[in-house]
């Protein structure tokens, strides 16, 4: 299985996950420091502020990463390590300026992330406050204007799904509240913050500018007209109603009327969606699993909590999710690599190829229960391998379809805080143990070759 030449193989990692050092050089609090404090957050009580201090390892990360003859790399930028308000903090600017460098001496493409979920503490609202979209383009322009001679690629957001209906009606992610309302506010806030940052990026020539969504595809047990209905009001919150208004410059109507109920009357001001929908140069789309939903007893919607922990469906409180006889992984989600092969032709059909727009695997990877560190120093993680493998068979069969993909980033270089669920959940490719010391495991000997060799040997 060989793949385009020039196709971009690397790893991701988000800053507030990897970094650690959360109160040195200035950095100032984010909305996931405060949520590590909430009693019940995080699983077993771990504390997410240390991430695995990648920020005094980076070195001997990028040395592993260019070891394995990866040739890019795509990280996150912590906003309230580089900002103090609308002030520049030069001492936070230095760290990732010294990183690209890092990054650009070893021959490795840096893929910067503006905003992976460390908003700053000290905004009012967070992201029910439309202000905050503004705080968004004024931080980019600062980074930009250090970084953009260097930085080829910038995304804008990531996952925000995730920072608006799972951390604002479920109440899983920071800031942790469960008010549907604040959860639409939220959503219209990122997406009108993604629009203003791409100005931003315009304005100072960023080279390559977009966004990386996550999509969770969602399948009818039946087509028994109930279970078809649950599943477009799944698919319409999870992933129409943000991919759709980035190409078309409108609501899909459907997600519109489905979430009226929670919709302030003069949230959309006239020229948002004109802003929103400002042509983007890449799609970055995050995939890990694909699940099949049928309508059962409907729930509240303040109840979504308790509903399944990672999906919080206000428009679709009857939804119940069918499991199917495939293997699992350490989150239990399903391991279907078809489902990848099938949403990235969608992507390319319905949006993405009528714009021009190529497409970027932004994420996709799996946690298991890894094995220990064997005798000979390897970690014979052989589950992570075949989940992989299967996903790239699926990226390949999609670009023979026709569909434009440029890269594959695997999530994620190294095991690390992996948010609500502790460190417990393990996607890297490279174990850190209790002393920080990075183990490259099976899966990152296999990565590098598929890396090196442009392809997947049968
Ligand atoms: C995605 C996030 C990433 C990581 C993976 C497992 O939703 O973007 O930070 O948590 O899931």
């Amino acid at each position: 299985m060989q793949f385009p030449p020039g196709f971009l193989w690397g790893t991701a990692t988000s800053a507030f996950q990897v970094e650690g050092a959360h109160d040195i050089d200035g950095r100032q609090p984010s909305i996931w420091d405060e949520f590590c404090d909430v009693p019940g957050a995080i699983e077993g009580g771990e504390d997410g502020r240390q991430g695995v201090d990648h920020y005094h390892r980076y070195r001997e990360d990028v040395a592993l990463m260019a070891g394995l003859g990866l040739n890019s790399y795509r990280f996150s930028v912590s906003w309230p390590r580089v900002m103090h308000g609308d002030r520049v903090n030069p001492a936070g600017m230095d760290f990732y300026s010294r990183l690209v460098d890092e990054l650009l001496g070893a021959g490795i493409e840096p893929w910067l992330t503006l905003y992976h979920w460390d908003l700053p503490a000290s905004l009012p609202g967070g992201w029910t406050n439309r202000d905050t979209a503004y705080r968004f383009a004024d931080y980019t322009a600062a980074l930009h204007d250090r970084l953009g001679d260097r930085v080829p690629t910038w995304t804008t957001l990531n996952e925000p799904w995730c920072s608006s209906f799972l951390s604002y009606a479920g109440g899983e992610h920071a800031p942790g509240h469960t008010d549907p309302v604040e959860a639409v506010r939220a959503m219209h806030h990122l997406l009108l913050g993604h629009g203003l940052a791409l100005q931003a990026l315009r304005a100072g020539g960023a080279e390559r500018a977009g966004i990386t969504l996550n999509f969770s595809p969602v399948l009818p047990a039946s087509d028994d007209p109930a279970d078809v209905d649950v599943t477009r009001r799944v698919d319409g919150t999870s992933n129409r109603v943000f991919v759709h208004p980035i190409f078309t410059g409108e609501y899909p109507p459907d997600v519109r009327a489905d979430l009226d109920r929670w919709w302030d009357a003069d949230l959309v001001a006239e020229g948002d969606l004109a802003t929103i929908s400002a042509p983007i140069d890449v799609l970055g789309l995050n995939y890990y699993a694909t699940a099949m939903v049928r309508a059962g007893e409907p729930v509240e919607p303040w109840q979504v909590r308790g509903r399944d922990r990672w999906t919080p469906h206000i428009a679709a409180p009857d939804a119940e999710y069918v499991s199917r006889d495939l293997p699992r992984t350490a989150m239990d989600w399903e391991v279907e690599g078809d489902g990848l092969r099938r949403l990235l032709l969608w992507l390319h059909r319905e949006y993405a190829g009528p714009a021009g727009v190529p497409l970027v695997v932004t994420e996709n990877g799996a946690a298991y229960p890894d094995a220990e560190v064997g005798p000979d120093g390897v970690v014979r993680d052989l589950d992570r391998i075949g989940y992989l493998r299967e996903h790239l068979a699926a990226v390949h069969a999609a670009i023979a379809e026709g569909a434009d993909v440029r890269g594959y980033l695997e999530w994620s270089l190294l095991d690390n805080f992996e948010w609500a669920w502790g460190y417990d959940k393990k996607f890297g490719i490279v174990a850190v143990d209790a002393a920080l010391n990075r183990i490259p495991k099976a899966s990152a000997a296999w990565y590098g070759a598929v890396a090196r060799r442009g392809g997947v040997e049968h």
